[in-house]
């Protein structure tokens, strides 16, 4: 297992290094590397996907990232930015799979915004296609035309799938029901959009293929609904690059803190990167007290999809479990009555609960 670390900038630096610790810890065989992505690549050579760490990302089987960014970067132009980094490395490894699990832990149940009753226990997880849709869609462009004898500006974007792009992330959304409670609802707005016609007509043709699993459909309005008002009747929800990108932000926040959400982004051969879905949190870089959690489950899916290792995956998940059942918080999860501590300490009381 070659794994590429990418821990980039702000608090990316803190929380990678546990995560780290912890994959170390397991006793696997495992080889890592680690590499320059975002601002301190740029600070470093002028450009924020540096061609060695482009080689090191292709040659692994898996990324380990924190994150990239932050006020120092902002004012350079748009190619030169760490966000231009992250892009580049998503398309040219083609990890067009982003999958984000939503799990609300009993321990935290009072950090949602929504009642207990509604997001206790709840563990879902949204399937969004990452490299095609409306936001890749030719052609686009703002330009003036004349409409009704006006000369206006005019804005278009084009959505559009092929039934292969369609195709294979419903397949990974099939799978990843099969490891869990066999329910598939695809997202769509079949009603409006002939786009998504074919993507519920497709996901209809794939599901013969998964007779174990249950193929349900909803409309994204109705979704986005349900989400806040019943979340627990999904398992795996699986949409397309827009309606996955508001959806999943949405389901973020059931669970509380975004110090806790984990993700993966994958391409075709199960290669993938894995990263917390937070940013480098510039307002408490470099004080030791961001919450490494998200980057530790990230590492987990890692084991979990990339390599196959269930049980590992599975042991730093109930570790997790264990240390905040021990009442351990970092300042975003903190409330009165339990233990704060900070960055290496979480990563230490992970340690010892695995
Ligand atoms: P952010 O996610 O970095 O921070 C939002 C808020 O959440 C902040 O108050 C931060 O302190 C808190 N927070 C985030 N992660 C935390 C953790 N692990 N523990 C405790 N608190 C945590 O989003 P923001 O502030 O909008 O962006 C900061 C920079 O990060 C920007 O440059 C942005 O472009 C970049 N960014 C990078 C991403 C990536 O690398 N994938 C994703 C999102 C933002
Ligand atoms: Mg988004």
């Amino acid at each position: 297992m070659k794994i590429c670390v990418l821990p980039g900038d702000g608090i990316g630096v803190e929380i990678t290094a546990e995560a780290v610790r912890v994959l170390k810890a397991l006793g696997l065989k495992m080889e890592m590397e680690q590499a320059l992505l975002g601002g301190c690549a740029v600070d470093a050579t002028g450009n924020p996907y540096p061609e060695a760490t482009q080689k090191l990302a292709q040659a692994a089987d898996a990324i380990l990232l924190g994150a990239v960014g932050g006020p120092k970067w902002d004012a350079l132009p748009r190619e030169q930015r760490p966000e231009r980094g992250l892009l580049g490395i998503r398309k040219q490894l083609n990890l067009f799979a982003n999958l984000r699990p939503a799990v609300l832990y009993p321990e935290l149940a009072n950090a949602s915004t929504l009642k207990p009753e509604v997001v206790s226990g709840l563990d879902i997880l949204i399937v969004r296609e990452l490299t095609g849709d409306i936001y890749f869609g030719q052609p686009r462009g703002i330009e003036t035309r004349t409409i009704d004898g006006v000369a206006q500006r005019y804005g278009y974007n084009t959505m559009h799938y092929s039934e292969s792009e369609i195709r294979r992330i419903g397949r990974v959304a099939f799978e990843a029901a099969r490891k869990r409670n066999r329910k598939v609802c695809s997202i769509d707005k079949m009603n409006v959009l002939e786009t998504t016609q074919l993507w519920r007509d497709v996901m209809n043709e794939l599901a013969p293929e998964y007779p174990d699993v249950e193929l349900t459909h909803m409309l994204v309005d109705n979704a986005a609904m349900q989400l806040v008002r019943a979340p627990k009747q999904f398992d795996v929800m699986v949409t397309g690059n827009m309606f996955g990108d508001i959806l999943s932000d949405e389901a973020s926040m059931l669970t509380g803190s975004i110090g806790m959400l984990p993700s993966a982004s994958l391409d075709e051969h199960n290669k993938g990167m894995y990263e917390p879905c937070h940013g480098s949190a510039p307002d408490i870089a470099g004080k030791g007290v961001a919450n490494p959690l998200a980057t530790i489950l990230s590492a987990a899916m890692m084991l979990r999809y990339s390599f196959a290792l269930e049980e590992p995956a599975q042991k730093i998940e109930t570790a997790v479990k264990k240390v905040l059942a021990q009442g351990y918080r970092t300042g975003d999860i903190y409330e009165a009555g339990t233990i704060r501590v900070g960055t290496k300490e979480m990563g230490d009381a992970v340690l010892a609960a695995l």
